[in-house]
């Protein structure tokens, strides 16, 4: 890697662990489990080639819709693989953070988790971000009722309300936008993952379900982002002549 051409932020959302229990006549929670291994390998490669941020989508707002089984399966997992990974996050100068409603979260969960963001936050690496009980809409909505309270407050005037205004009260403040976002299973929707965040992102779709998702299908999403041309709404000659004067 040449590390010019490498995404500062990647977001994946991690979709097929039940599906690949199904293929092995599993039940789905199995599925969960194995997809803790591509967690790893993934914030790992990120870590080694540069990408300075990964967020992850881990358990959208709409998932609280999932048989109660399951719910509570995912949150002993999360637990427990919080626990068990954070000394090797912090041993590779990883940050841990999350965006999310985690009020809708279990205590237990919560707690473990702000202790593990706690420990890991005076990392410099990789910004691992962990998108739990997350909903696009539900933090633009969040964000509306944030600004709207400082007009009526008067600390702000509607005019002067732009897109930096509202950046500022989205989740992945501070967080450039990612340049490309995965979705694994061959799904090709948002399910309400980053919508505003990714008005510009590349989009990858590879069949791979998440339990199999190895280093090498990162590299072929890197490899396909790298061969894409953003244009920005600008024409690809335009493009060429910017390119031609660095
Ligand atoms: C993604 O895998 C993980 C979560 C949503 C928590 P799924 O559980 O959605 O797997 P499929 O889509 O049923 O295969
Ligand atoms: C979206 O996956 C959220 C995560 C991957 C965590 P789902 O598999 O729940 O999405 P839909 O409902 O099929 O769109
Ligand atoms: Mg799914």
């Amino acid at each position: 890697m040449d590390g010019i051409k490498v995404p500062e932020h990647i977001a994946i959302i991690m979709d097929g662990n039940g599906r690949w229990a199904k293929k092995l006549g599993l039940n789905r929670i199995f599925g969960h489990r194995n997809g803790v291994r591509a967690v790893r390998e993934t914030v790992e490669t990120c870590g080694k080639i540069g990408v300075k941020y990964l967020t992850l989508y881990a358990f959208s707002m709409e998932n609280w819709n999932r048989p109660s089984d399951e719910i509570e399966a995912l949150m002993s997992l999360l637990i427990e693989s919080v626990i068990k990974e954070t000394s090797e996050l912090d041993k590779n100068n990883v940050q841990l953070r999350t965006i999310g409603n985690l009020s809708s979260f279990p205590e237990n969960v919560t707690v473990k988790l702000n202790q593990a963001i706690e420990f890991t936050s005076k990392n410099t690496g990789l910004v691992l971000t962990l998108a739990l009980s997350y909903g696009s809409r539900w933090e633009i909505t969040e964000a509306v009722k944030k600004i709207a309270a400082k007009a009526l407050a008067q600390e702000i005037e509607p005019e002067n309300i732009n897109e930096n205004v509202i950046e500022q009260y989205l989740t992945t403040y501070g967080m450039p936008d990612p340049e490309l976002i995965i979705r694994t299973s061959g799904e090709q929707r948002l399910s309400n993952f980053l919508l505003w965040q990714g008005a510009y992102s590349e989009f990858y779709f590879p069949e791979v379900l998440w339990p199999d998702f190895k280093k090498k299908d990162l590299m072929n999403a890197i490899d396909e982002y790298r061969r894409r041309e953003r244009r920005f709404g600008k024409t690809g000659e335009q493009i060429k002549q910017e390119k031609d004067l660095i």
